[in-house]
């Protein structure tokens, strides 16, 4: 194949980045594929809206059929966000054989094990890098970078919302709801906040950590969960008098088998590696039996950072069609044997 087509779903602050790293990008991205990559066409949910990239207006469509329909469509990229309308749309997707690039935490945390079966029956991948902490490549540093290893603990800053409010709250003390607002403008948080600041945003990344690491199903029921809503500017005042600073921290450990997740606000010493993780960033922490102590530091959110991630995984699709295998990175074989077992 001299080019590979895609249909992207969503020109959002995730879709929008996107469509700028394959434009601003895309003499690098063709030398290292070896082959051109067209946008075929882009699904939106209102035609007439005023948008922050050039691009053809004729690639805009209401109708998703148009993308998941084409049978010269290769590449479904998903960055609309949500279940109810973008589960039905990957699985026919996948039916029709296509691969699938998603930054959807929500999807993957609950439908996760569903699609990744169904792919490996159509021969196709699924890959999410960028649902996870936004621009760091984490997936891929556990499943890969740590793959000879026994992860035994993750803990981290995985909302760059709640980070950036916290971070706020404390350094310029500004009030919670204003910097709610300020976390919208700049595209950080979800369509809904409420999952990011209840910390249910967190928690399905945390799960999806889980999965990865200990080879596990975590159900979303079984993650303890605490937001931030109930943290007021006298906790954060107060814990700094104490040298302490207030983060929306998840763990997920695992020992004698048993796993345990849990998202909640934590009391760091000031000092701590994790206290100094501001703003929009995001930090995972990660213990494996034989490398010890490892992090990943990066920007866990908005527009240009996440498209990397999506981007590359992209390119790791491309790369697949091109050699004609298909085989999802993030899935290992005993992910696969449980995945199996699941099934029956
Ligand atoms: P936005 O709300 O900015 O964009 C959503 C896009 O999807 C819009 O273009 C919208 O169309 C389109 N859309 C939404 N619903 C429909 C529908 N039913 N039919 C057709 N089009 C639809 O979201 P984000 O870009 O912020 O997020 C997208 C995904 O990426 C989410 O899953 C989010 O969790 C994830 N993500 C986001 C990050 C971020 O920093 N923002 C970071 C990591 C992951 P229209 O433009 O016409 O309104
Ligand atoms: N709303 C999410 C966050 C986007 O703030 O972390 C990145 O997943």
């Amino acid at each position: 194949k001299d080019k590979v087509t895609i249909g992207l779903c969503g020109l959002g602050t995730v879709g929008t980045g996107v469509i700028r790293i394959l434009q601003n990008h895309q003499e690098e991205i063709k030398h290292k594929l070896g082959c051109e990559i067209e946008v075929k066409k882009i699904l939106v949910h209102t035609l007439n809206k005023s948008r922050e990239i050039d691009f053809a207006p004729e690639l805009l469509t209401t109708e998703a059929e148009e993308l998941v329909g084409d049978k010269d469509i290769d590449i479904i990229i998903e960055v609309m966000g949500g279940i109810e309308g973008t589960y039905p749309l990957l699985e026919k997707a996948l039916k029709n054989k296509k691969h699938i690039i998603t930054a959807n935490k929500d999807l993957m945390a609950v439908h996760g094990q569903k699609l990744l079966q169904l792919a490996k029956a159509n021969h196709c991948d699924i890959f999410y890098e960028a649902s996870v902490a936004g621009g760091i490549p984490i997936l891929r540093s556990l499943t890969d970078g740590l793959a000879s290893d026994r992860i035994q603990k993750m803990m981290g800053i995985v909302n760059g919302t709640t980070n950036y409010i916290l971070t706020k709250m404390t350094d310029d003390q500004l009030a919670y709801e204003t910097v709610l607002k300020e976390a919208q403008d700049l595209g950080y948080a979800e369509a809904d906040p409420t999952a990011d600041v209840g910390g249910l945003d967190a928690a399905r990344k945390m799960a999806l950590l889980a999965n990865l690491a200990f080879k596990m199903n975590i159900n979303l029921n079984d993650v303890e969960v605490t937001g931030i809503t109930s943290i007021s500017q006298e906790d954060i005042v107060f814990a700094a008098r104490l040298g302490y600073t207030i983060k929306l921290i998840g763990v997920a450990s695992v020992f004698d088998g048993k796993v345990e997740v849990s998202v909640e606000p934590t009391l760091l010493p000031e000092d701590h590696p994790l206290a100094l993780v501001k703003n929009e960033y995001n930090a995972v922490y990660i213990y494996g039996e034989a490398v010890g102590e490892t992090m990943f530091y990066g920007p866990g959110a908005g527009s240009m950072p996440t498209a990397t991630s999506v981007v590359s995984d992209l390119m790791e699709a491309v790369k697949n069609i091109r050699l004609g295998i298909n085989g999802n990175s993030y899935v290992t074989p005993q992910f696969e044997t449980r995945l199996k077992e699941n099934a029956e």
